[in-house]
């Protein structure tokens, strides 16, 4: 299992070591435009394999598309991180070109290749990679959804003072501050419905503070996060390598399902060895629906600047 990772910033980076660490691919190769600089990463990611105890392979290469090819699972990190104050939506115009020159590179040397676009804004990235590169839609992943699910748990637990591995929930939508929908109804705490557990109101500032969870982390740091980014597109990367067939939400392009046609934003899917195995259609309410809708329109205004 060969896997190719674009971009040796800190998410691509943290994304190669929960790879290597979880132990399942042969290789991951990371690619940077920077002369040397995944060379590095790769490097100093390969002087803690004794120290892990992982036997995966890191290779860094610059710019050099060759050593990419035969990828079974590609991921695109590379374009410019949000500054504080940014919204990922103003990185559009610097990061469409970048990602779409980078998934032709790709595509050229693994046309069998499963695509995980991380890139901002990502469903739009999404939409772009599905616009223009050919490959079937089962084969085109947007992560954002794992991400922001990852974060909703968090401020649920901390909410209901429970540890994570108690409490369970998903976010759907576009990944956007404006955009996601965190289906509070269906968070649990070992199957109990936590609106058993905290008011509405305290729900409704868990809903809030999951919406703004990248914000949030962006102007403590200074850029954007990068460990919870690179765990979750490595949860997505070791579920299709394994042939986990577990369920995400991620953006993914829709033909009707949800009631959306031409739009990739986040649904939960089941993944495996194929990339998208199904689409899984919940039941939402009216309100839950509406929300979808307003996040769709959202994700319909950014896709709008794209010039193809
Ligand atoms: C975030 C970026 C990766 O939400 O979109 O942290």
């Amino acid at each position: 299992m060969k896997i190719t990772i674009v971009g040796a910033g800190a998410v691509g980076a943290s994304c190669a070591e929960y790879i290597a660490i979880k132990d399942f691919a042969s290789e991951v190769v990371i690619l940077d435009i920077k002369e040397g600089f995944a060379e590095g990463k790769a490097m100093d990611l390969m002087q803690t394999a004794s120290l892990n105890k992982f036997d995966t392979k890191i290779v860094g290469v610059s710019n050099d598309y060759s050593k990419t090819a035969g990828s079974d699972i590609v991921v695109i990190t590379s374009g410019i991180p949000r500054k504080p104050g940014m919204t990922r939506e103003e990185l559009i115009g610097i990061n469409a070109g970048i990602v779409k020159s980078v998934s032709s590179n790709l595509i050229e040397h693994s046309p069998n290749t499963i695509i995980i676009v991380v890139s901002n804004p990502m469903d739009t990235m999404t939409y772009l990679v599905h616009k223009t590169s050919g490959l079937p839609k089962h084969r085109i992943i947007g992560m954002g959804g794992a991400l922001d699910s990852a974060r909703f748990k968090y401020r649920l637990a901390e909410a209901l003072e429970a540890p994570i591995s108690d409490v369970d929930g998903m976010v759907i939508g576009g990944h956007s501050d404006l955009g996601m929908v965190p289906l509070t109804r269906m968070a649990t705490r070992n199957s109990v419905p936590v609106s058993k557990f905290i008011s509405e109101e305290r729900l409704n500032q868990v809903m809030e503070d999951t919406k703004v969870g990248g914000g949030t982390l962006t102007k403590l740091l200074g850029t954007s996060a990068w460990y919870a980014p690179g765990a979750a597109v490595s949860a997505l990367v070791q579920a299709i390598a394994c042939d986990q067939k577990k369920m995400f939400p991620c953006s993914i392009l829709l033909e009707g399902e949800y009631g959306l046609n031409d739009i990739c934003i986040g649904v939960p899917v089941i993944l495996g060895r194929n990339g998208i195995d199904s689409v899984v259609e919940l039941d939402l309410t009216d309100a839950e629906k509406e929300h979808m809708s307003r996040s769709a329109e959202g994700v319909r205004k950014t896709n709008g600047l794209l010039a193809f």
